[in-house]
């Protein structure tokens, strides 16, 4: 090939550059599409339990097509999103309630992924005021057929709200709405499962064994979905579990100075090892954390094994929290899942070395509900709160500052909240409300028709160890057709949302691959305003006696049957006859034989003729059938008015 002659090597060199031409195109194309990634984080918590969470990103290019076809991308969700003109949706399926005392409360997974029992469902629109509210009810049942949940309750005007700055920052296109009863089960993962290209079948979705999983703490379901002309669609599947490990495994080594926690691997947890990638995911990857106290106390560089805990495996790659602060912070232990197969399966654990207490950071102020007063007519709703002195780790230890807290609560009509009568008590003295509230933004209930709505803004002093507000409310009358199957359970007033905006749970790791962000620790890098949820309230009201309709009716059947059935015996009755059959085979063999005759079928021979007092038998009976319809008609008739 040392002298090719200048044709050929000419028509080399253009092959060549078509070739790299091509090349680029594809890189090109490549980036337009359609993306899936899976990642797994664990992490230990100080009571003794594991926290799982999954985390499943789809993304689609903008597309300006609507047939457009999806290869990796729930095609049903695209459809959600060109109908509804979605620019945000969150949707959260949650049973138990997370602990913010003991799994910390600030920290992007509390922030983000703690969510309130029941459905949770908030969506803001690109689209015209006017049309929000009629898109908003069609949105609640697509969702409902999507989800296999009753997400259509919240169709109705009383079951959702408009917030402006509670919840979060809009321009009037933001709804939300709550259902705090929803039972969450297996029937909600399985089509939330379905919008995954490999579902659980492979991939990091495959340690999703239902026993294991449903057998948790805490269990939160949540489907994200961002949209915008500019980057297309966003969905972001997450499940965050919280696992007790199966009991003690391997050796106590101090029993004197306290237990060991518990060790525990993928394997004990979900009852399934890992064994290779979802075929179509981007990446795949596994990260285990290890909070900033146990890293204070291991005092060594993060490694994965050192005299505290030792690692199961050892880690592709550990990241450090990057972090101005202070020197310590967090680190994660990343694994690649695309390093492992059948033959030599992943199972990510930990082994503790020595009894350890840490603790997880919690939020600045701990939010408690509760109700207040008892009886039927009326009551309150306490709201309080309890320093955690979070700032004096922060900020130092000057007193002399206030913290911002934003509490959102919506309210449903038939518990009516009086405003004015809002107390406010700081370390139990009385304070005035200027003195507390910056900004108060209140929406009231009307009967039937709009839930009560309450976004306000305090400031509370630094130096306070609790506070407490109060809000009085008198309970309404609902129509019998409103009342749920169970109404003597009570009624649920979904949780309050506690925010402090001055705390930002954000966390950002090292990039090393500056190709590929991991979506994972893009979460959770973005803006994380440090968020509690308050519990659930359970009000009784006044319900009617359900069960006195039912004795009505089963009471008034049963005289109707009877003064019926009497009336037909009468009228068939051919009683002259009877009467000389009667008498007759009275007088030849007795009553019992006669019987007996009669229900075999048996004709009886007729009787001699003779005088008898038929004629007076016979009004009697009459007279009988009319009393018992008499009765029945004057008992129908004072049991209906
Ligand atoms: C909602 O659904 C109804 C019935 O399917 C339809 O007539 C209406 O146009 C829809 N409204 C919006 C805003 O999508
Ligand atoms: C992350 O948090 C810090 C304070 O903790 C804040 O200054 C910064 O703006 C936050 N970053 C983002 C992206 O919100």
């Amino acid at each position: 090939m040392a002298a090719a002659p200048p044709a050929l090597r000419r028509l080399l060199l253009l092959f060549s550059l078509l070739l790299l031409a091509s090349v680029a195109a594809a890189a090109e194309g490549e980036e337009e599409e359609e993306e899936f990634t899976e990642e797994l984080l664990l992490r230990p918590l100080p009571d003794r339990k594991a926290l799982a969470h999954f985390h499943f990103r789809s993304s689609a290019p903008p597309s300006a097509a609507a047939g457009r076809h999806h290869h990796v991308f729930p095609k049903a969700i695209a459809q959600l999103v060109q109908q509804f003109h979605i620019s945000e949706l969150e949707l959260s399926f949650t049973q138990g309630r997370w602990n913010y005392e003991q799994w910390g409360g600030y920290d992007p997974m509390s922030t983000n992924y703690a969510k309130p029992p029941g459905v949770e469902l908030w969506a803001a629109f690109d689209l015209p005021l006017d049309e929000i509210d009629a898109t908003w009810k069609n949105l609640t049942h697509t969702l409902s057929g999507l989800f296999c949940a009753s997400i259509n309750f919240l169709e109705s005007s009383t079951a959702f709200s408009a917030p402006r700055w509670g919840f979060k920052l809009n321009e009037g296109n933001l709804r939300y709405g709550a259902l705090p009863r929803e039972a969450v089960c297996t029937e909600n993962l399985t089509p939330w499962l379905k919008l995954l290209p490999c579902r659980d079948k492979a991939g990091i979705a495959s340690l999703l064994y239902r026993p294991s999983i449903y057998k948790g703490y805490y269990h939160s379901q949540k489907l994200k979905l961002t949209s915008s002309q500019s980057f297309g669609i966003i969905i972001d599947q997450t499940l965050t579990v919280v696992l007790q490990p199966d009991a003690f495994r391997g050796q106590q080594l101090h029993s004197t100075d306290g237990q060991l926690q518990p060790s525990w691997s993928m394997k004990d947890l979900f009852n399934r090892k890992l064994s290779g990638k979802c075929r179509v995911s981007k990446s795949s990857r596994v990260f285990l954390e290890i909070e900033k106290d146990i890293v204070d106390k291991s005092g060594t560089e993060a490694s994965w094994t050192n005299e505290l805990f030792v690692l199961s495996t050892a880690p592709d790659r550990v990241l450090k929290e990057l972090n101005n602060m202070d020197a310590q912070s967090s680190s994660l232990y990343e694994y690649d899942v695309s390093n492992y197969n059948n033959d030599k399966p992943l199972d990510v654990g930990i082994t503790w070395k020595l009894p350890l207490i840490w603790s997880c950071t919690p939020a600045p102020y701990h939010a408690n509900r509760f109700l207040m007063g008892s009886g039927n007519e009326r009551g309150s709703i306490a709201l309080s709160f309890r320093s955690t002195n979070l700032h004096k780790q922060l900020f130092g230890s000057s007193n002399d500052c206030s913290i911002k807290a934003v509490v959102f609560q919506v309210v449903p009509w038939y518990v009516k909240v009086y405003y004015h009568s809002l107390q406010i008590f700081i370390d139990g003295n009385s304070k005035a409300i200027s003195e507390v509230v910056d900004k108060i933004h209140v929406t009231p209930s009307e009967d039937k028709h709009l839930p009560g709505t309450l976004e306000m803004l305090l400031r509370l002093p630094c130096s306070m160890e609790s506070a407490t507000l109060s809000l009085d409310f008198d309970k309404g009358f609902l129509h019998i057709d409103e009342y749920p199957p169970d109404a003597n359970q009570g009624f649920d007033i979904p949780s309050a949302l506690v925010t402090f905006p001055e705390f930002n749970s954000n966390r950002s790791y090292p990039e090393t691959d500056t190709l590929f962000v991991s979506p994972l620790l893009q979460t959770f890098k973005e803006n994380g305003v440090v968020k509690s949820y308050t519990e659930v309230l359970l009000v009784p009201l006044t319900t009617p006696d359900f069960s006195m309709p039912y004795n009505v009716i089963t009471f008034t059947c049963t005289v109707l049957a009877l003064y019926f059935g009497s009336l037909l015996n009468a009228l068939r009755r051919r009683i002259g006859e009877e009467e000389r059959e009667l008498k007759k085979a009275a007088v030849k063999r007795g009553l019992i034989p006669l019987l007996i005759a009669k229900l075999r079928g048996k004709k009886v021979d007729p009787p001699p003729q003779g005088s008898s007092p038929t004629s007076l038998l016979s009004t009697k009976l009459l007279l009988k059938v009319v009393f018992v319809a008499v009765v029945a008609v004057s008992f129908h008739y004072l049991s209906n008015s």
